[in-house]
């Protein structure tokens, strides 16, 4: 939901800087791309090597240094690429500079040129929150229409029950994404998704597979997930990083993922099936087969047509049915005639140039026969063109 956002996350002298390392972490998870400008203080309490760390960006602390970030005036360039400001944790003392124009620290004067939204999470002592003066200052900052998120009651890091807390790094999260984040247009539906290819075992040793990665139906996951949508991310035999807070579940052969698919189908509201299963499937042998001179003839039978069983499923109506087909030869022609049989709502022709690569020249048809070829693009582009057919 943050994928292409440039967060600047300010932290200032509180001892709740520790908390920020989390939130700096659930936004990078997110898609964000963080940037953390520190005050003299903040290194204080917290180092800058678990920042630059967990963001994969230099970190500011020294307006006048030009070590590490490679543009001629960075608080400037920073300041113009923001998509959001967030201070946390927010000193008393960084409030009053902010609400009364000071720019003496490189914090205060990233944000004095910045003219993208801003969230401050105040932290600090009770009767600190309570001054008038603090209370007149964050007044000031919220009719700039400067958001402020806290400070939340608890203990106090002086030891008293109070108003002080900074608020937690989930809240700030929440409302960055409600602030900047994207839009969430498969909110409310779940999606089944398979992903990779299945591999058919021979013997104990070897087996039959295909060249499937699992890229496309990560992808698709990954840009659902984003969008709102609950996944169900069924993946077979693949070797990628799961996407974005998502468990996949893992099977190997196509006995195992019609068992997934069968188990996760009554709550979906769509199915995208982009694993590529293996069509047969061997009575696999106890024992290794033994090599020798003779020919070797492997009985194959054909292995359980999973997109059949879901559109023929009791409680099909109402579901969005995608499938995929990848052919050599007749692309288009084949695909239509596997969109009709299956009875699928939509079909992805593609070929297969498309297999272990980042990115996929596709065709998109649908129910009522309607074709859309997309120009080659990312994987993660077509996902998302897929969804957008899918609503
Ligand atoms: C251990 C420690 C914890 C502190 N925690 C806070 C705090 O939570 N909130 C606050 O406003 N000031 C706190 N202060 C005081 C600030 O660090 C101090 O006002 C400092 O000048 C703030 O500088 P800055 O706003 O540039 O970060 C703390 C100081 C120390 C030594």
């Amino acid at each position: 939901m943050l994928k292409g956002k440039t967060i600047i996350v300010g932290v200032t002298g509180g001892i709740a800087a520790y908390k920020t390392a989390m939130l700096v972490s659930r936004l990078k998870a997110w898609g964000a791309d963080v940037w953390v400008v520190m005050t003299a203080a903040a290194t204080k309490l917290i180092g800058p090597l678990t920042f630059r760390t967990l963001t994969g960006n230099p970190v500011v602390y020294d307006l006048f240094s030009q070590e590490d970030i490679h543009t001629p005036v960075p608080h400037i360039s920073l300041a113009d690429r923001a998509d959001l400001v967030i201070i946390a944790p927010c000193t008393a003392n960084m409030i009053g500079k902010l609400a009364n124009g000071l720019a003496d620290d490189p914090l205060s004067t990233i944000v004095m040129a910045c003219q993208a939204p801003k969230i401050i999470a105040p932290a600090m002592n009770c009767n600190m929150w309570r001054n008038p003066l603090v209370q007149g200052n964050v007044g000031k900052l919220k009719a700039l229409n400067w958001e402020c998120i806290g400070p939340v009651e608890g203990k106090l890091a002086c030891g008293v029950e109070d108003i002080g807390r900074m608020a937690e790094p989930e809240e700030i999260l929440e409302r960055t994404l409600a602030l900047i984040g994207s839009k969430q247009d498969l909110k409310g539906k779940h999606i089944l998704i398979t992903a990779g290819g299945t591999q058919e075992t021979i013997d104990p040793v070897r087996f039959i597979a295909n060249r499937s990665s699992g890229k496309m139906g990560y992808a698709i996951a990954a840009n659902a997930r984003e969008r709102g949508a609950e996944v169900t991310l069924i993946s077979a035999n693949v070797d990628l990083p799961a996407p974005l807070d998502l468990k996949p579940i893992k099977v190997a052969t196509a006995d195992q993922m019609l068992a997934s698919v069968e188990a996760a189908l009554q709550k979906a509201d769509v199915v995208v099936m982009a694993a590529a299963v293996a069509d047969y499937k061997y009575h696999a042998a106890k024992s290794k087969i033994k090599k020798s001179n003779q020919k070797l003839k492997l009985a194959l039978t054909p292995t359980s047509d999973i997109l059949q069983r879901v559109t023929s499923a009791t409680g099909r109506a109402g579901k969005t049915i995608v499938g995929f087909a990848l052919e050599t030869d007749n692309l288009i022609a084949n695909a239509r005639k596997k969109l009709k049989e299956k009875d699928l709502d939509l079909i992805v022709a593609n070929d297969p140039t498309t297999f272990g690569s980042d990115s996929a020249k596709v065709v998109l048809i649908n129910k009522l026969g309607k074709q859309r070829p997309l120009p080659r693009a990312s994987k993660s582009v077509v996902a998302r063109e897929i969804l957008n057919a899918i609503l």
